[in-house]
C-alpha cells in the first residue's frame, strides 16, 4: 500500500462527512489518494475501464451506501430481471456473484470433484487454479503456434472423460477470438457429452458482441454456461460484481454450493444496475478502447514489434528477444504498470488499455525501454 493507516483514517473520515455534508459526489481528486491509480502511476497491468464507473453508476453507489444497512436481495432480482429481458432467459438460468471469479472457481469445484476440467495453457485460470486447489484436476491443452486455441484439438481431448471443458473467448492474455460459427458448432457437439463453461468477460468489447456469445445456446438448451463480469467495459472492477448463465440445474447447484445472495455488495449491485444499459458510456468506453488499442498497434510496428490481433481492452505484444518479466521491470521504472510473464511464454507482454494519457506515456516509454534491455 502507497498511503500509511493514519493517512487512510484520516482521509476516509474527511472523504466521509464531505459526503455528508453535502450529499454531492466527492471530489474524485480526493477519492483519488487512496481508492484508485495512485498520482503518477500509469495502471495498464489489470484489464480495467478508467473512464468508468459512468456517471449514473456513481451517483446510485452513494445512494445507496445509506441503505447499507440491509441484505441487497432485492437488487439481486432486479439485475436478474434485466439480464434476463436482455437475452430473453428465465432468472433462474442466472447467478450473480461477487465478480466472474467467484462463480467460475465455484463451478469449476464443483465440476472437477467428480472428473476432471479441460482448459487451455494459456489463458485466464484463476478458476482452474481454484480447482487443482481442492482437489480436483485440470488437463491442459497447449496453444497453437500463433497461441490460439485448436478448436479440433480441445474436442478430441474433450471425448475422454471430462467433466467441463473451459474457454476464454475472447482469451486472456492473448486478446484475440475464435471464429464464432466455428466456435458455435464446436460447443455444441461438446456439450453433448461435458458441460462447457464460455467466459465472456470481454464479450462487450468485441466487435460483434452479438455474433460472438453463446448465450444462445444456453437458450436453445445446451449444456453450457456462459460467464460475464462488470469489471471490464462496465469500469466496475473495484464493486465486483459478475454472473453466469447457465441451464436451472447448473445455476442451483452453483447457489446451494455457496455463491448466492450473501457474496454480493449493495454498492456493487447499485452501480451494476445502473450501468447496464447504459449504452452512451458502453459505447464512450469502448471508442477510448479502440482508440488506445490502435495508439498501442501503431507504436508496436514502428518499433519493430509484432502483436496477437485483440479485441479486447489489452494487446499482447511480442517482445522478440527480451524478456517479459524485465520489460514490465523496466517500464514500471517509468511509472508504468504492465503484466510480466505468462507460463512459459517469456516474450510475450500484456499491455491493457487505459487513459490515452497512459497509453501515451507506454509508448513514449516503449523505444527507451527496449533500447535499455538490449544495450
Ligand atoms: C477472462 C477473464 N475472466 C474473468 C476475469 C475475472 O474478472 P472478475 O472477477 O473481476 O469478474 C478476468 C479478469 O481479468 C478475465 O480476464
Amino acid at each position: 500500500m502507497h498511503y500509511s493507516r493514519r493517512k487512510f483514517i484520516t482521509n476516509s473520515t474527511s472523504l466521509l462527512s464531505l459526503v455528508a455534508a453535502t450529499n454531492v459526489i466527492p471530489n474524485r481528486s480526493l477519492a483519488n489518494t487512496f481508492y484508485g491509480a495512485a498520482d503518477g502511476i500509469a495502471r495498464l497491468h489489470w484489464n480495467e475501464n478508467p473512464y468508468g464507473p459512468s456517471k449514473k453508476a456513481i451517483s446510485s453507489m452513494i445512494e445507496s451506501t445509506y441503505e447499507g444497512a440491509y441484505y441487497p436481495d432485492h437488487l439481486i432480482g432486479i439485475l436478474k430481471s434485466m439480464i434476463a429481458e436482455k437475452h430473453d432467459i428465465e432468472t433462474n438460468q442466472i447467478a450473480i456473484s461477487s465478480g466472474s471469479t467467484q462463480v467460475l472457481s465455484n463451478l469449476s469445484q464443483i465440476m472437477a470433484r467428480t472428473n476432471p476440467i479441460l482448459g487451455m495453457e494459456l489463458g485466464w485460470d484463476t478458476h482452474l487454479l481454484s480447482a487443482e486447489a481442492s482437489g480436483g484436476k485440470v488437463i491442459r491443452q497447449p496453444n497453437g503456434i500463433n497461441l490460439e486455441i485448436n478448436l479440433d484439438e480441445l474436442e478430441l481431448k474433450a471425448k475422454k472423460g471430462v467433466s467441463a471443458v473451459s474457454i476464454v473467448n475472447p482469451n486472456n492474455p492473448t486478446g484475440t477470438i475464435l471464429n464464432s460459427k466455428a466456435l458455435i458448432e464446436s460447443v455444441i457437439r461438446m456439450s453433448k457429452t461435458t458441460l462447457v463453461i464460455v467466459d465472456e468477460a470481454y464479450n462487450e468489447i468485441t466487435n460483434n458482441p452479438d455474433q460472438n456469445t453463446m448465450i444462445n445456446l444456453v437458450k436453445k438448451g445446451y449444456n453450457v454456461a456462459v460467464s460475464r463480469t462488470f469489471s471490464k467495459i462496465y469500469g466496475l472492477a473495484g464493486q465486483r460484481i459478475g454472473y453466469i448463465i447457465s441451464q436451472p440445474e447448473t445455476i442451483q447447484s452453483i447457489i446451494k454450493n455457496g455463491t448466492g445472495h450473501f457474496s454480493i455488495s449493495l454498492t456493487g449491485l447499485a452501480g451494476a444496475i445502473s450501468s447496464y444499459n447504459d449504452q452512451e458510456f458502453l459505447n464512450y468506453s469502448k471508442s477510448k478502447i479502440i482508440e488506445t488499442r490502435e495508439m498501442v498497434n501503431e507504436a508496436a510496428a514502428l518499433n519493430g514489434l509484432s502483436i496477437l490481433p485483440s479485441q479486447t481492452n489489452f494487446v499482447f505484444v511480442n517482445i522478440g528477444d527480451l524478456n517479459a518479466n524485465e520489460f514490465r521491470d523496466q517500464m514500471k521504472k517509468h511509472g508504468i504498470l504492465i503484466q510480466g510473464q505468462y507460463g512459459n511464454f517469456s516474450h510475450w507482454s500484456r499491455v491493457s488499455m487505459g487513459k490515452v494519457e497512459d497509453i501515451q506515456r507506454y509508448i513514449d516509454a516503449l523505444p527507451r525501454v527496449l533500447d535499455t534491455l538490449r544495450s
